[in-house]
């Protein structure tokens, strides 16, 4: 196991996934290639697979096989860096049954010392950073490994709409709309007495709201220039057709929850 920072943090992540994990993740490995949906179809910003073909990627926090099966698919060489030896175990299933290499390392997303600097030409991190309480750890570890030019594509929790994502009655639908209950100010996720999740009260359950703040500039801070962000909308091609109010899809086709930006390494 190469967890080389082991503490509080890293030990949260661990728990995420799996049969005690808070996460369950559908793994499908029955699906052939040609079922996958078209990465250009679906991806939101198609210019990060164009010419992807020969690229070295690294999936960070990015365990799981979602994103290595798009990259491996497309003829890159990728890595996925993960906490979960679980996950990392999907991703190479789905490398060994769609047939192309796969590298995993097991580690945390806040050190990236397994990897050279400027090894990679593109780093492309799911939601995954809202385990972390500072983005800029990750920041300038993912500016160090990538190269001159190099793209860094990078899923984050909406802080201005957070609250509706709680685990809680009170930020869901109320028959009208949903209910944001809570400040978007809040940092730290958190588990009350009555059982809930909540940002006021209660135990730490290792999940961190990072303002826009600290999300945009950690990164102009880090050498890498934003070129482009991407909401999630009901324009989405994922939204179609009737939603039933209060479900899952429903409720993102209303309220933006994730935000990806697109960010380029700094040439000098
Ligand atoms: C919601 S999943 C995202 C990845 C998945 N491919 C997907 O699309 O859903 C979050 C991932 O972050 C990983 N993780 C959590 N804390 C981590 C840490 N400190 N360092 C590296 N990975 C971490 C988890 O093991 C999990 O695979």
């Amino acid at each position: 196991m190469r967890v080389l920072v082991a503490d509080k943090i890293s030990e949260e992540g661990l728990k995420i996934l799996g049969n005690q994990g808070r996460i369950e993740v559908d793994y499908r490995p029955d699906v052939t290639a040609d079922e996958l949906p078209d990465p250009f179809a679906v991806w939101a910003f198609p210019e990060v697979i164009k010419d992807a073909a020969g690229k070295d990627v690294l999936c960070l926090a990015g365990g799981g096989s979602q994103q290595s099966v798009a990259f491996g698919l497309l003829g890159c060489r990728v890595s996925v860096l993960d906490i979960s030896e679980a996950q990392l175990a999907r991703d190479r299933m789905a490398a060994q049954h769609y047939g192309y290499d796969v590298v995993t390392v097991q580690g945390d997303m806040r050190d990236l010392s397994a990897f050279g600097n400027a090894s990679f030409d593109l780093l492309y991190q799911p939601i995954s950073i809202v385990f972390v309480p500072d983005v800029r750890w990750v920041y300038r570890e993912v500016a160090r490994v990538l190269r001159p030019g190099g793209i860094y594509e990078v899923w984050h929790c909406n802080p201005t709409t957070a609250a509706v994502e709680l685990d809680n009655p009170a930020s869901g639908w109320d028959g009208v709309g949903y209910r944001i209950s809570e400040s978007g100010r809040a940092k730290v996720v958190r588990r009350g007495s009555d059982g809930y999740e909540t940002f006021r009260e209660g135990e730490p359950i290792g999940e961190f709201n990072h303002q826009l703040s600290e999300i945009l500039n950690g990164l102009v801070e880090s050498g890498l220039a934003i070129q482009a962000v991407s909401e999630e909308t009901d324009e989405s091609t994922e939204f179609d057709g009737p939603l039933e109010p209060g479900s899952e899809l429903h409720k993102r086709s209303i309220v933006s929850l994730y935000f990806g930006v697109l960010a380029r390494k700094l040439r000098s």
